[in-house]
């Protein structure tokens, strides 16, 4: 039967409806609760702005790790508990609940996986690990009653997610609804493991050996990439890189096959967890209008590590996991010709026993020149950001990066290789443009030339102040950078 037209469409009231949305977001760690790296910052930072906007409903599901501190799990509320199948055995799994900045973290828990010693990687059985976690969560979102719009993974813990929503539960009209993202942080770490484990352990039916088996292995990111309605990467520069060998560690081929539903978003930071004017672990507060801050802190930083406490001469600092993406080979090839220019240099991290004992050498023949911390320390971080001039990130790749934009956020001007992130993030000083020294070639003459340049206008007082005033003053806030994260669900 046809209807009554009673309004012509052009005299109806014009009223534009923001779509609402639930958004799932999976990943193996997010600050405040667990951190190792930048994807716990991205997952501490990205959901929480999203979750400013009301037409968004914004989750995160985690490992209850018994390294999450009392402070915070006194605080979980135990919602539910239930079995959960990896491959032939059956597990126990507890849901606990936590709203944190209008975000609603979800945790998953099982003692035998989660409560280990130290590192939460590194043991033998992190693929049964984070098998058990990507089918407790599926489960979790069934019980709940939970079922999002858009499910967004995070690198491989969570791949196996994705094999499991769209190979296994597509059966399920509530699931099969879920659109997934899939984002690579770092297309290094893949989830391969040996054929053994393929039903044995993940449980995974024989029909979608094409998409997971790869070289012989099973590859959980390789099975995520086939399988999910969307890949995203956290710069466009790394999206176009990992479609070449250089890149991507064995997967070129498989990215350039899904290259049509590749995109790179750049990760933005905290801007007011990392902030120098509010900051309590840096000597003096300090901001882009008042810098006098920063000067207390670059002669503390020197008393602290027993350098002189000069003024006048630059401090350039790293600070990086020590592990040979990150461009220490460049590093090493010209630590001692820069120790013999005007400079202090100060190294912090921890890694690699090769790097380590090499910056521990530098330190010790260079003495009142040269600092080396081995480790990883969150609070002597900041005061290095914030009391150094000048921040060395070589990376031979870099998917992002934030210590780059970390650094500028305490007015310490980043000299970077083109690669990735950084790319992206870091435009050379050309006149008075530009927040940063950048160059192309993995070439250690190339860094060194750009190192000496930095140096040079570090001694043109009123250049340089200007130019750590636009370093500080990009704008690596989240803010538009979700906007783009929103607009990827919307399509
Ligand atoms: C990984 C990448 C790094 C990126 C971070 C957050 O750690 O190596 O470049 O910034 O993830 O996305």
């Amino acid at each position: 039967m046809a209807t009554k037209k009673v309004q012509s469409e052009s005299k109806l009231p014009k009223i534009t409806v923001k779509e609402y949305k639930k958004i799932i977001f999976l990943g193996s760690e997010a600050a405040p609760f667990i951190a190792t790296g930048g994807l716990a910052d991205v997952l501490g930072s990205l959901p929480k702005e999203l979750a400013k906007k009301d037409n968004l409903d914004i989750s995160v599901i985690l490992p209850l790790y018994s390294n999450i501190s009392e402070e915070y799990r006194k605080k979980f509320k135990f919602l539910t508990n239930f079995s959960v199948s990896v491959g032939w055995r059956l597990q126990y799994a507890g849901v606990f609940f936590y709203e944190h900045e209008k975000v609603k973290f979800y945790f998953i828990d099982n003692e035998y996986y989660f409560k280990r010693e130290g590192n939460i990687y590194g043991f033998y059985d992190d693929g049964e690990r984070f098998a058990f976690f990507s089918r407790a969560a599926l489960d979790a979102i069934a019980r709940l009653n939970i079922y999002p719009d858009v499910i967004n993974c995070n690198d491989w813990q969570t791949a196996a997610f994705v094999i499991y929503l769209k190979g296994m539960y597509y059966g399920d009209d509530n699931f099969r609804k879920i659109k997934t993202v899939f984002t690579i942080h770092n297309i290094e770490y893949q989830g391969k493991f040996g054929m053994e484990t393929y039903a044995d352990l993940f449980g995974f039916p024989e029909s979608l050996s094409s998409y997971i088996e790869y070289d012989g292995l099973v590859n959980l990111m390789k099975g995520a990439i086939e399988m999910t309605d969307i890949v995203s990467t956290v710069s466009p520069t790394y999206a176009q890189e990992i479609k070449y060998p250089f890149f991507a560690h064995g997967l070129d081929n498989i990215i350039r096959r899904n290259e049509s539903k590749l995109r790179g978003i750049l990760n933005g930071i905290d801007v007011d967890y990392y902030n120098p004017k509010t900051d309590k672990r840096i000597f003096k507060n300090y901001s882009a209008t008042d810098l006098a801050g920063k000067e207390v802190c670059k002669a503390e930083l020197q008393k602290m590590l027993g350098l002189p406490e000069r003024k006048d001469v630059p401090i350039i600092a790293v600070i990086s996991r020590l592990v040979s993406h990150k461009g220490l080979d460049l590093i090493k090839e010209v630590a001692e010709r820069l120790l013999s220019e005007d400079v202090q240099l100060v190294i912090l991290g921890k890694g690699e026993i090769g790097y380590e004992n090499y910056f521990r050498y530098v330190a010790e023949s260079y003495k009142g020149k040269c600092a080396a911390i081995i480790a990883y320390n969150q609070d002597l971080s900041r005061k290095i950001y914030s009391g150094a001039d000048i921040f060395l990130m070589p990376s031979k790749s870099e998917p992002c990066g934030l210590s780059q934009m970390i650094a500028s956020r305490y007015g310490t001007v980043p000299i970077v290789r083109e690669t990735g992130g950084l790319n992206d993030s870091i435009k050379a000083v050309v006149g008075d443009k530009g927040n940063g020294f950048t160059f192309h070639d993995y070439n250690p003459s190339d860094m060194l030339f750009v190192i000496k340049q930095a140096i040079s206008l570090y001694y043109n007082k009123d250049e340089w102040n200007k130019l750590v005033l636009r370093v500080m003053k990009t704008d690596f806030s989240w803010k538009k950078q979700a906007e783009k994260y929103e607009q990827m669900y919307n399509d």
